[in-house]
C-alpha cells in the first residue's frame, strides 16, 4: 500500500529553501551516498531540446485533429481534492491502492496530484453546466498526470497525456469516431497501430458475469497468488488485468464478459465494431482487456503499436473507452460519454526508435557577423526585421573575431551570412556572402531585409532545364 505519509506536508507554510526536501536514501529508493547535486526523483525527467521536435510533433498533431473534429480545449487544474479520485478511479485498481501522489494541504485538506483527467473533465462538465449545452460536448486536454508508478520503461512518476472526451450522446458512432481519431493520429505521426478492443457492458451485466468469474477462480483459489486473492475478493474484474503467470493461464479456460453482455451492450459493441471495419481499421478482440480504471461501461480499447518495438511494444500508447455512469456518480445527471487519452512519452519513445526526429525549429538560413559595439546596435534591430519578415537568423553576437563567428555560420550551415564592420556601420551598408559561392556584395542596409528575402526566394525556386516545355508554353 502507498505510503500517504511521506507525503503529509507541513501544516505551517514556511519559507522556501533551496535544499532538496527528500534524498533517494528518505525515500528509500536510492542507493549510495546522496550527491552533492540537486537530484532529480525517480520517475521524474527533463524533456531537453533534442526531444522537442518529436514533442512539437505530438502537440501540433493533436491540435489539428482536435480542431477538425471541433472538440474544445480545457485546462484543468494538476492539484484536485484526492475525493475526486478516490470516488471514480476504483478501490481496487492499482492507480488509487499504490500510485496516488496523495497528501494534506496546508489547509488540511485531501488533495491528490491528477492521476488522470477523466474524473477532472467529468467535475468541469458539472461544475459548469455543461449539461444543459447542446450535447456532444467535447473537449480535449494535454498535460501532466502523476503516478507513483513502479519506475521502467515507458513508465513515469510524472508523465503527459493528451485526452479527448466526449460527452451526452450514447450512440456507438461516438466510440468508433473516438478510437478513429486516435489511429489516424498515431498515422499521421508515422505511426503503425492496432486497436485492442472489448465490451465490458453495464454494471447490470457486469455483476451477473462477476459473480461466475469469481466462483470459477475460487475453484482454483490454490493456483492464484496472493495479489490475485485479494483483487478476487476486492474488485474480480481486476483479475482479467494480472501479469502473473498461473493466473493467466487459468484465463484461458475462464468465462468471457461478452456472452454475458445483454441485448443492448451486445448492440452497441457490433455497431462499433462495423463502423471500425468500414473505416477499415485494424482490431484485436481481447476478451481479457478491461483497463486499469473502474468507470468505464461497454467499449473498451487501447492503441498498440502494429510492429514489434520490443519492450515499448509491452505498453499500451494510449487507451479509453465508454463512462456511461461517471458524471452521474460524481452527483450530475446520468450521462452517457466517451474519451480516450494517449501518453506523449511512450509516442515520443516510439518515434526515436522508428528514427522518426523532426528539427526542433526551423534552420537558420542567414547569419549575422558583426565587428564591434556599433554593428551590434544595427544588429539589434536587424534582427528584429528579420524576424518580422519570418527569415530564421542566427548570430554571436558574444564574439569578437570574424573568423570565429564565420566558423559559426559554416557550422550551421546558413546560405547567408551579413557581415556589417566599422566602415559600413558608417556607411549604411552591409556585406551580403553568399556561403556556397563565397561571393559578396555590399548593399544599402535599409535594403538588406528585401534583399535577403529575394535571394533566399530565388534559391527555392525549382531549375527549369532550358528549352523545356514549360520554357515554351
Ligand atoms: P490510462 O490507460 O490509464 O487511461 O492512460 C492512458 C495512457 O497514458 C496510457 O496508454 C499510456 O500511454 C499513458 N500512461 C499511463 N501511465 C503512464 C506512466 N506511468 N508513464 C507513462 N505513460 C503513462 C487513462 O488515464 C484514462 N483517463 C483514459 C480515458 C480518457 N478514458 C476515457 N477517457
Amino acid at each position: 500500500m502507498f505510503q500517504k505519509k511521506k507525503f503529509v506536508a507541513a501544516k505551517k507554510v514556511t519559507a522556501p529553501t533551496l535544499a532538496p526536501t527528500a534524498t533517494k536514501q528518505e525515500e528509500g529508493e536510492g542507493e549510495g551516498s546522496p550527491s552533492k547535486y540537486p537530484e532529480l526523483l525517480r520517475g521524474f525527467r527533463d524533456i531537453l531540446s533534442d526531444e522537442q521536435g518529436r514533442w512539437n510533433l505530438v502537440r501540433d498533431t493533436v491540435r489539428k485533429f482536435a480542431e477538425a473534429y471541433s472538440f474544445d480545449r480545457v485546462e484543468l487544474p494538476i492539484l484536485e481534492r484526492a475525493d475526486l479520485f478516490l470516488r471514480t478511479l476504483g478501490k481496487g485498481t492499482d492507480v488509487v491502492e499504490k500510485e496516488m501522489y496523495i497528501f494534506t494541504d496546508p489547509s488540511n485538506r485531501s488533495v491528490a496530484l491528477r492521476p488522470e483527467a477523466t474524473a477532472s473533465a467529468a467535475r468541469a462538465y458539472i461544475n459548469h453546466g455543461m449539461l444543459d449545452r447542446p450535447q456532444p460536448v467535447k473537449m480535449w486536454y494535454m498535460g501532466p498526470m502523476f503516478r507513483h508508478d513502479r519506475p521502467q520503461a515507458g513508465r513515469y512518476r510524472q508523465f503527459n497525456q493528451v485526452g479527448f472526451e466526449s460527452f451526452g450522446v450514447d450512440e456507438a458512432i461516438v466510440d468508433a469516431q473516438l478510437i478513429v481519431i486516435g489511429v489516424q493520429m498515431f498515422r499521421e505521426m508515422g505511426l503503425d497501430v492496432k486497436v485492442e478492443i472489448n465490451s465490458i457492458g453495464t454494471s447490470e451485466c457486469r455483476t451477473a458475469y462477476l459473480a461466475e468469474l469469481v466462483s470459477y477462480f475460487r475453484a482454483h483459489r490454490a493456483k492464484l497468488s496472493e495479489d490475485d486473492k485479494r483483487r478476487l475478493q476486492k474488485n474480480p474484474l481486476r483479475i482479467l488485468d494480472s501479469k502473473e503467470e498461473a493466473t493467466r493461464e487459468l484465463l484461458k479456460e475462464a468465462p468471457q464478459m461478452l456472452n454475458w453482455l445483454d441485448e443492448k451492450s451486445k448492440e452497441h459493441f457490433m455497431k462499433v465494431l462495423e463502423f471500425l471495419e468500414e473505416m477499415e481499421i485494424p482490431y484485436v478482440l481481447n476478451p481479457y482487456l478491461v483497463r486499469g480504471l473502474d468507470y468505464y461501461t461497454h467499449t473498451v480499447f487501447e492503441f498498440v503499436l502494429a510492429e514489434d518495438q520490443g519492450e515499448l511494444s509491452q505498453s499500451a500508447l494510449g487507451g479509453g473507452g465508454r463512462y456511461d455512469g461517471l458524471v452521474e456518480l460524481l452527483g450530475g445527471r446520468p450521462t452517457p460519454a466517451c474519451g480516450f487519452a494517449i501518453g506523449i512519452e511512450r509516442i515520443v519513445k516510439a518515434l526515436e526508435v522508428k528514427g522518426i526526429n523532426p528539427p526542433e525549429r526551423p534552420a537558420p538560413k542567414v547569419f549575422f557577423a558583426q565587428l564591434g559595439d556599433a554593428s551590434r546596435r544595427v544588429g539589434l534591430k536587424l534582427f528584429e526585421e528579420f524576424r518580422k519578415a519570418g527569415v530564421p537568423i542566427a548570430e554571436a553576437f558574444g564574439k569578437n573575431s570574424l573568423k570565429s563567428q564565420l566558423e559559426n555560420a559554416n557550422k550551421l550551415g546558413v546560405e547567408l551570412t551579413l557581415i556589417l564592420g566599422q566602415k559600413e556601420v558608417l556607411d549604411g551598408t552591409i556585406i551580403i556572402r553568399d556561403m556556397e559561392s563565397g561571393g559578396q556584395e555590399i548593399v544599402d542596409v535599409k535594403k538588406v531585409v528585401a534583399l535577403v528575402l529575394r535571394k533566399l526566394a530565388r534559391e527555392e525556386e525549382p531549375v527549369i532545364p532550358s528549352g523545356s516545355a514549360v520554357a515554351s508554353s
